[in-house]
């Protein structure tokens, strides 16, 4: 079997695993958070990981997972009594009547409640069956913070109903809607579809009853919809709001709420003994995998499943691999044959947001004790899915967060340490079927000493440019400071993010929405991506940037499994177009097309047909967007400048300058970054002086991913507030206002290297 640490992205994230670069990088995020600390006293008030799986889309998705995803042996049907007996079990069954009746005294209700106990599927069937429903056309939906758990919850209750999903019960999330506008009474959707649709309808009129679930996770879309709320219910006097968590903090949703009561459901747990490691792992996917393999050989299949914690889906991939090759050696040195399918008594089964759905609901497969399942998966098994028989936790002590640093307005996902509430959370996960064991990659002193109690809430360490935009469409209060925030974003994130929309022409100087802006905000993107479009729109390229938005939304589109790297990067290098990872991507898309949309043909250039699929859906969900609101669509044919210019236009803030032969420095922030090494401008021999980039990765390297050269005149069109432009020639330097005059775009005899763009002097 080929070393999976040989493949270099799994080389950067296995750098990233490591102790002494973890040193470092919590370092980095810990000053971060620390800088929204100094900013706001409200801190540690919140618990739950936030890796936000929606903003997640662009998570890498290697296809193994998928060749055989047309299996759908997870799902199956029991009878009629059989679903009831099960649902008559859950602790939350007992208290049905008590809490429909609290329901219905109270507008807001706060339910706490163990995982596992029945929130999620049960409550919104309770009020269906109390007829909160279909009296009045009404609907309730219920909201998750990540796809994944709409999508299985969604299918899960329509079992538990027996209707088909996408009529009585469904889901929508973002690009997929499985609900219909008439029959559908129960909705679960993503918090972030649930604030969209207050933009259309901003009194929510078609639902009686809101369950805002998994509110302790405090994801950003969760706390805004919650201040929306706020305001809101003085309005909807018959609206019901239910809000779910776990134990912690429920006192502060019901404080929020003008002391809404609080219900807790008597839970079911055994006792889980924590074991800490007695030094610190060097990397713990080694430590993960070796714990993994000792349990099964100590343990009888039947004594229960193991759950591992891992970061994101690199982690669980590599994690994968070494599990498979670990378990082969000690196979075969037992049975003496080197062929992995001897390994009968295992099944390992990866969990991930951008894992396709159908594998997804393989983890809830009942093994019967035959098997034993491994299941490596992200926080999202923290709370969000409730899996039976787990009795072993083995708990990285990591998990990926997207920090925000306002001084620098730079966003990026980055690797850091759990807090003490979501390590004793995933340790309780070993202890539903019976007594566990949760093993700790980390040891007591760790723990004790350099763990966060909670997690700091979304809200407070990220770039809120996206929802500010939406806020100020939606016009819940006339000053955006004024929103009743359940914990006020830092007060420089704020500002840096109203700057960053000012800065791409979404506010004016008052602080009021644009015309552009205000189409921006109908279009469910981030602000940036909107632009591009809309600017492309302006330049004629529309058709080409809708490929490219949509492109840039779903998981990786190249393929590149581990004995065939170089025939794969052969394959992928023969796209690459003019200079640019976004226009290679917009090619990809383009020939498929041409060829079809053929699944034959993805297969052959190593594409991911499954990636290209939802590309598709989500082009054509955004053309239909586009085509409402009257927005002509056309192409610019093959000048690929106009293209790169329009994406300029949404990304001048995030650019960056040569410097040396193959390296670049943000323009902005003047951090030395690296172009990733997925970028298709490897290939080339001269890397071009000036790109944008769409997304910055921290991990041991700061990773510049998706980039496209261009021009730094457009840099200075689009970019004139932050950056100034000079003549280098003969080593003298002059300022190039005068030299140019106002309109950039304009001069042409200029050579690229003749120039030099820096950020502007009284900015530094
Ligand atoms: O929300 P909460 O954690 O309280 O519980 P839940 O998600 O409603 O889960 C209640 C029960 O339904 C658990 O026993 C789960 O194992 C089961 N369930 C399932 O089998 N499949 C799902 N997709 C979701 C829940
Ligand atoms: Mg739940």
């Amino acid at each position: 079997m080929v070393n999976p640490f040989r493949n270099p992205e799994s080389e950067f994230s296995l750098n990233a695993r490591r102790g002494s670069k973890l040193v470092a990088l919590r370092r980095i995020n810990m000053e971060h958070v620390q800088q929204s600390r100094d900013n706001t006293d409200v801190l540690n008030t919140a618990m739950g990981e936030v890796l936000g799986l929606e903003n997640n889309t662009n998570a890498k998705d290697k296809s193994r997972f998928q060749e055989n995803s047309n299996d759908d042996s997870a799902v199956y049907t029991p009878s009629r009594e059989e679903i009831k007996r099960t649902r008559e079990e859950l602790p939350v069954f007992r208290c049905r009547s008590q809490l429909l009746s609290l329901i219905r005294e109270n507008q807001v209700v706060v339910i706490i409640g163990e995982t596992g106990s029945g929130k999620t599927t049960q409550l919104a069937q309770y009020l269906h069956e109390d007829g909160y429903s279909d009296s009045r056309g009404k609907s309730i939906v219920v909201t998750q913070p990540r796809r994944v758990a709409a999508m299985s919850v969604a299918k899960r209750v329509a079992m538990e109903m027996q209707v088909p999903l996408g009529k009585e019960v469904g889901y929508s999330i973002r690009f997929e809607d499985m609900t219909d506008p008439e029959y559908t009474k129960l909705k679960f959707v993503t918090d972030g579809i649930l604030l969209r649709e207050t933009l259309m309808d901003d009194m929510l009129d078609k639902y009686s009853c809101i369950i805002i679930d998994e509110a302790h996770e405090r994801s950003l879309n969760t706390d805004i919809l919650l201040g929306f709320f706020k305001v809101l219910l003085a309005r909807r006097r018959d609206l019901k709001l239910i809000i779910t968590s776990a134990t912690m903090n429920a006192k502060k949703f019901s404080t929020f709420f003008g002391n809404a009561p609080q219900f807790t459901i008597p839970g079911r747990t055994f006792p889980v003994q924590t074991i800490y490691t007695s030094n610190p792992v060097q990397d713990y996917v080694e430590a993960a995998v070796s714990q993994a393999v000792k349990i099964h050989l100590a343990n009888d299949c039947s004594s229960g499943d193991i759950l591992i914690f891992m970061t994101g889906q690199e982690d669980i991939e590599t994690t994968y691999d070494t599990l498979r090759e670990k378990f082969l050696q000690v196979y075969s040195k037992k049975f003496g044959t080197a062929k992995i399918e001897e390994i009968k008594d295992i099944e390992i089964l990866p969990i991930y947001s951008a894992l396709p759905a159908d594998l997804q609901f393989k983890i809830f497969q009942d093994l019967h004790g035959t098997k034993r399942k491994i299941i490596i998966a992200t926080n999202i098994a923290e709370t969000s899915l409730t899996i039976k028989g787990i009795r072993y936790v083995i708990d990285c002590g990591y998990s990926k967060l997207k920090v925000y640093n306002p001084k620098i307005g730079l966003d990026s996902l980055a690797i850091t340490p759990v807090s003490k509430a979501n390590a004793d959370q995933r340790s309780g996960r070993a202890g539903r079927t019976g007594p566990g064991m949760a093993y700790r990659l980390y040891t007591e002193d760790t723990f004790q000493e350099d763990m966060y109690i909670q997690t700091i809430p979304e809200i407070q360490r990220t770039n809120l440019s996206n929802t500010l935009l939406l806020l100020k469409s939606l016009n819940v209060t006339d000053e955006l400071s004024k929103f009743p925030f359940i914990d006020k974003p830092p007060l420089q994130t704020f500002l840096s993010s109203l700057y960053e929309l000012w800065f791409i022409g979404a506010m004016d100087n008052k602080g009021q929405l644009t015309s552009l802006g205000l189409k921006m905000a109908k279009l469910p993107l981030q602000p940036s991506l909107s632009k591009i479009l809309l600017i492309a729109v302006q330049n004629g390229c529309s058709d080409e940037m809708l490929t490219i938005v949509s492109m840039l939304s779903v998981p990786q589109v190249f393929y590149r499994p581990k004995e065939r790297q170089k025939e794969a990067d052969v394959a992928r290098n023969k796209f690459f177009i003019a200079k640019s990872d976004h226009l290679t991507l917009l090619n990809v898309f383009v020939q498929w097309r041409a060829n079809k949309f053929s699944p034959h043909w993805c297969n052959k250039h190593f594409v991911q047909y499954k990636s290209l699929v939802r590309a598709r859906d989500i082009r054509d969900q955004l053309l239909r967007i586009l085509v409402s609101q009257n927005i002509p669509v056309v192409s610019s044919g093959k000048d690929w400048d106009i293209i790169k210019k329009c994406i300029c236009s949404g990304f001048a803030h995030q650019a960056a300058k040569i410097s040396g032969l193959r390296n670049y420095v943000h323009l902005k922030t003047g951090v030395g970054v690296q172009l990733h090494p997925t970028s298709a401008l490897h290939g080339l021999g001269d890397l071009p002086p000036y790109v944008i980039y769409h997304e910055l990765l921290m991990t041991s390297k700061e990773y510049i991913c998706c980039v496209t050269s261009v021009d730094p005149f457009w840099l200075m069109e689009y970019g004139g507030l932050l950056y100034d432009i000079k003549r280098v020639k003969d080593n003298q330097e002059s300022e190039t206002k005068g030299l140019f005059g106002e309109h950039y775009g304009d001069v042409v005899d200029v050579a690229e290297d003749e120039i030099d763009v820096n950020i502007k002097k009284y900015r530094a």
